[in-house]
């Protein structure tokens, strides 16, 4: 074990309130494209995300962006949690924040009440509108284009747009717990969609231990935290070893 590795991992076993946030990488062993890394499939450097996640893209072209959410669903279907959400899953006291919108965390153990989806679910649909009216979509046979049965908009899929807010009780919560954290152990993230990125600093400045575990190294590291540099999925069963 390195010797990086074993201070994180005193760290972590030592924590009382330890925590997790966690984005795209976590999930890429897992066959999941990532967003903006320098993979092959990183997926806005393939498409437009203004086009495909955004109330302006889904009014142009409602069925161009059903489309691809409902191909992003046929693949997450076919997709397994890899080493690393197993090596959170199986931590009891944890709580995960994630901005991503697959559920391998729970698959690989986590208590589905202690995962926070920032960004929303591909396993839901919502009205556009927000009536309030949502579905749960089977990801091997994901709906087409389709109205509220409810009040005739739209259904669309359960994950925060550009522009859109984030769910107030979801931020709510992983604010508090970020705020509360004695160590936060970030893996995956380019750590610059906001207001997710925000909770480095705050559990940071709040003084909370910051780890990151990454394929490529961080602008939010500094000379407080520890920062691996590695695979999600080679990485975390050591820390927690
Ligand atoms: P990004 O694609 O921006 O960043 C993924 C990070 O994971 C990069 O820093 C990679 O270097 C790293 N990475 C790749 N493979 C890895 C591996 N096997 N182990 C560890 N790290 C690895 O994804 P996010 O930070 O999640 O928003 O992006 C944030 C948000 O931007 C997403 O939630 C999404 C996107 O637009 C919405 O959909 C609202």
């Amino acid at each position: 074990m390195s010797d990086l590795i074993e201070v994180a991992a005193k760290k972590i076993a030592a924590a009382t309130r330890p925590i997790s946030f966690s984005g795209a990488g976590l999930s890429a062993e897992s066959g999941i494209s990532t967003f903006r890394d320098n993979s092959e499939d990183a997926l806005w450097a393939n498409f437009d995300p203004t086009r495909l996640a955004s109330q302006e893209g889904f009014k142009a072209d409602p069925a161009a962006v059903i489309d691809w959410y409902s191909a992003r669903r046929r693949k997450l279907a076919q997709a397994v949690p890899n080493a690393a959400h197993k090596a959170l899953g199986q931590q009891a006291g944890w709580t995960h924040i994630t901005q991503n919108v697959d559920h391998l965390l729970e698959q690989g153990g986590a208590d589905a009440k202690h995962v926070l989806h920032l960004h929303g679910s591909l396993l839901k649909d919502q009205c556009n509108a927000d009536c309030g009216h949502t579905e749960v979509i089977d990801l091997n046979d994901p709906p087409g284009l389709r109205d509220c049965p409810d009040c005739g908009n739209r259904m669309r899929p359960s994950v925060v747009w550009f522009g859109e807010s984030l769910r107030q009780h979801v931020l709510n919560r992983a604010t508090a717990e970020a705020a509360e954290a004695d160590l936060l152990l970030v893996i995956g993230t380019s750590a610059v969609v906001y207001p997710a990125a925000g909770l480095i600093p705050l559990a940071s400045e709040a003084g909370a231990d910051i780890i990151f575990v990454n394929t490529e190294a961080s602008e939010m590291a500094d000379g407080k935290s520890i920062e691996i540099i590695g695979k999600a999925g080679d990485v975390l069963p050591l820390l927690f070893k």
